[in-house]
């Protein structure tokens, strides 16, 4: 018990994300969380639509149960997330930018003053840089480039109300695709230019949605790239989950394009390659000293979100299975460390 925390070094967190409504007592998943990990994140009831639901009105429940769970058994817990397009309440960007501005800062500052000194980082911003390569900069279009009067002013305001209300947590900026060179230079500039601007920027998180046809290299080349360009930043590995389907990069665009369902037939060889995968980045992640924390994106193959996304389609992206018994990925994480 407790082997999968238990096979890293000492300051290495392996966390996972879960919802309250998993963690009834005596459930198999809350079981695995405390029995096997030492980091937390909420899936989604730690973001803004779910806090925040309407203007000065505020829905801790579900955020202060997963804080509690963290501290009731030995967990740090990971914030996730004080800013994304997707899951941003509509009253917070209404108004003028400077109104947006004032919204955003008493949310932010509201948020990180509750959990101060408990929480060990927070993705203070999420998904900010564009997937668009024609566009002149590398900012997403977002709501909130618009609330902002049509710039990213807004990622200053969350970083700094995010410091002023504690000092100690480290500030993240965290977003998808970074294997893709194209995609991290484009985040690599946007921190280049926080950086430049004293906007407290202390790590960033690597989501690592991926797929297992996914070369390891290309991973580690991401956490590489960024080391050599900040010396000193922190890195996350965020969200991690390997995806048994092998999509065209049309199956974004056109879901017609997506690999189609296994359905309940995934062959074992996939599962196999998903192992090695699984063992060959933990035993990177492990031997790069500025990656401190690993988090998977879920418990078991049965709570996913990959089943919805990018399309409805049986997968097995995690660590255990849908019964919770541990999987050959897990297996060959541990016998390998
Ligand atoms: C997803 C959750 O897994 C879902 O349960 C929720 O409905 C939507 O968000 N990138 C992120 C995560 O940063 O917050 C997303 O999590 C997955 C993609």
């Amino acid at each position: 018990d407790g082997q999968f925390r238990n096979a890293f070094t000492n300051n290495f967190l392996v966390g996972a994300a879960a919802k309250t409504e998993q963690l009834s007592s005596g459930s198999l998943d809350a079981a695995i969380l405390s029995g096997q990990f030492n980091s937390l994140t909420a899936e989604y009831q730690m973001k803004p639509d779910i806090i925040a639901p309407a203007e000065g009105q505020y829905n801790w429940t579900a955020a202060d149960e997963l804080m509690a769970f963290a501290e009731n058994n030995g967990l740090q817990l990971r914030g996730h997330t004080l800013l994304w397009h997707r899951t941003a309440p509509n009253w917070m960007l209404s108004g003028s930018p400077a109104e947006v501005k004032t919204k955003l800062q008493t949310y932010v500052t509201d948020v990180v003053t509750r959990y101060k000194g408990r929480i060990y980082a927070w993705d203070v911003v999420n998904e900010v840089i564009t997937d668009d390569a024609s566009l002149g900069d590398s900012y997403r279009r977002s709501n909130w480039w618009t609330a902002s009067g049509g710039n990213a002013d807004y990622i200053d305001w969350a970083f700094e109300a995010a410091r002023a209300a504690d000092p100690d947590c480290k500030l993240y900026i965290n977003d998808y695709s970074t294997e893709f060179d194209d995609k991290r230079d484009r985040l690599i500039t946007v921190v280049q230019d926080l950086l430049a601007r004293n906007i407290p920027v202390d790590g960033i998180g690597h989501q690592m949605h991926i797929s297992v046809s996914m070369p390891a290299a290309q991973v580690f080349r991401a956490v590489d790239a960024i080391d050599n360009q900040f010396m000193g930043l922190e890195q996350h590995i965020t969200e991690l989950d390997i995806s048994v389907y092998s999509d065209p990069a049309s199956c974004f665009a056109d879901m017609t394009g997506c690999q189609t369902d296994y359905g309940d037939a995934i062959p074992d060889t996939v599962l196999r390659d998903q192992a090695l995968l699984y063992r060959e980045l933990f035993n990177g992640f492990t031997a790069r000293s500025s990656l401190s924390s690993v988090t998977v994106w879920g418990i078991s193959d049965a709570e996913s979100w990959l089943a919805d996304w990018p399309v409805t389609r049986t997968n097995a992206p995690l660590l255990w299975d849908g019964d919770r018994n541990a999987k050959s990925a897990l297996q060959a994480i541990l016998d390998s460390s």
